[in-house]
């Protein structure tokens, strides 16, 4: 069984056939998937997908680049909805510099805010990081980020700062990039990661693998990404989808 551990299925790119792409899953592989919220209404719908659903779990929280209007009373009610059976995480949260907007700060006061969230609630965190690596891992370190542990969702830094990320027990999840022509610096990654720490992901409706990349990507595309860790790994197929499955489930408390 594949686990997809990062899509968004809230999102208005599946608003025609969602329903038909969902019951599709199970014919190709896919058991588990874990939707996350990355808005207000993100979270709203994500909590509406885990009940309509029996294999969508979910996870909350607010998304850097739409903490603008955020406030401490959006923070409470996300730590109300986080105490559902089906929420396993809170998340996608962090820094996000590859564009202007919004501030850095804050962006910086919100990861912050959300990652004590995770540690009042003993929630693991999803961590979204893009063109921000020094500051990401400095602020982890600072709010003790390893107490409850996490994901370095769609991982796109260096081996180097990989290394960071481990000896702080994160995970690293894995996803469309890994199969692209210049994706050799994820290539190497993954070859560097320990298997016990890899997690499988689409980061649906982006991110498309190849042969599949540019078109709106949905978790039927993930065993593409699971062949190639395979093949980089030197395993089976069928020992990557069990060994990633494994690790969500140790992440992943809330997860059956
Ligand atoms: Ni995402």
């Amino acid at each position: 069984m594949i686990i997809d551990t990062h899509a968004h299925f809230d999102d208005k790119a599946f608003e025609e056939d969602r329903e038909l792409v969902l019951t599709q899953l199970s014919e190709h592989g896919i058991g588990r998937v874990i939707n996350s919220g990355a808005s207000l209404e993100g979270c709203k719908r994500t909590i509406e997908l885990t009940e309509k659903y029996d294999f969508i779990y979910g996870t909350l929280g607010i998304h850097p680049c739409d903490c603008e209007d955020l406030k401490e009373e959006d923070i409470q009610w996300l730590k109300q909805q986080c105490v559902r059976e089906k929420i396993v995480a809170v998340g996608e949260i962090g820094l996000d510099y590859y564009w202007d907007e919004p501030d850095r700060e804050l962006q910086k006061k919100w990861f912050a805010r959300q990652m004590k969230l995770a540690k009042e609630i003993q929630l693991p965190m999803v961590i979204h990081s893009r063109d921000a690596a020094q500051d990401t891992i400095n602020m982890m370190k600072e709010y003790h980020a390893q107490e409850v542990g996490g994901v370095i969702h769609c991982y796109s830094y260096s081996k180097e700062s990989a290394k960071d990320y481990l000896d702080m027990g994160f995970y690293f999840g894995i996803g469309g990039v890994v199969t692209f022509q210049n994706g050799k610096k994820l290539k190497e990654v993954v070859e560097y990661l320990p298997m016990d720490r890899i997690l499988t992901e689409t980061d649906s409706p982006y991110l498309s693998p190849v042969p599949n990349r540019g078109k709106r990507n949905d978790s039927r595309n993930l065993p593409y990404v699971v062949a190639e860790i395979a093949r980089i790994k030197g395993l089976s197929v069928e020992e990557v989808e069990a060994i990633c499955l494994e690790n969500a489930h140790r992440l992943y408390k809330k997860l059956k």
